[in-house]
């Protein structure tokens, strides 16, 4: 499912990570991290690996994710990949592509399962043209291009590009999520579930019932779970 989550980030935090990100004297060529087949479409840059300003600005991006209900619900995450941070100037594009199934962890050496990616916009949509978020699912394609502080999360089998910036600058971070429940149709059904308690709960409509649903929710999660 492709799911975008209205303000992950505060805009107080967008701006220091802006900030941050501006300052940084680390930016380098796109194509280091990416496999073959990535590396021939790419064309943008992004903050080193390992540098302090991805370090204090990955910290950022997780310290608000850790406490965020929709993110929790929609990824389930087990272990979420260091944020990475990229720039679209006029002319950059990222063309279609599947991300890679396994990362390293550049700080733990963990192998990652990529079963979700992300983008996380940090950058207002009328400062640039083009640069839309591509996402193809059986569906057909959809084009993303959201707020800065709006989180879209998609499978990560999906063929996916970014559009060519042809006006301003398109500022990102990206990264992937091993999720507990690496099935993306089981992930679905969960993630509907757990909208309906919520909306149970909100609306006063207790009772058993409601506790049932409950219990079947974290049944299921027992369950689909994996480590
Ligand atoms: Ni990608």
């Amino acid at each position: 499912m492709l799911v975008t989550i209205e303000g992950a980030l505060d805009p107080e935090t967008v701006a220091a990570l802006r900030a941050e990100l501006a300052a940084g004297e680390a930016w380098v060529d796109g194509r280091v991290t990416a496999g073959h087949q990535g590396a021939a479409v790419k064309r943008n840059q992004q903050i080193e690996e390992g540098s302090q300003t991805a370090r204090r600005c990955g910290a950022l991006v997780l310290a608000a994710l850790e406490r965020h209900a929709h993110f929790i619900s929609a990824a389930l995450p087990n272990v979420v990949y260091p944020p990475m941070f990229n720039r679209y100037g006029v002319g950059m594009t990222f063309g279609e592509h599947v991300d890679g199934a396994v990362r390293i962890d550049p700080h733990t050496g963990r192998k990652l399962r990529t079963d979700i990616s992300a983008t996380l916009f940090l950058s207002d949509p009328d400062a640039y043209d083009g640069g839309v978020l591509e996402i193809a699912d059986t569906y057909g394609v959809h084009g993303v291009k959201s707020g800065a502080g709006d989180l879209v999360l998609y499978p990560a089998t999906s063929l996916h590009q970014v559009t060519p910036v042809t006006r301003g600058e398109r500022l990102a971070s990206f990264f992937w999520i091993q999720s507990l429940v690496r099935d993306d149709g089981r992930r679905t059904l969960l993630y509907e579930m757990d909208a309906a308690i919520q909306e149970l709960n909100r609306t006063g409509t207790e009772g058993g019932a409601c506790r049932s649903l409950t219990g079947v929710y974290h049944n299921l999660l027992r369950l689909w779970s994996e480590p």
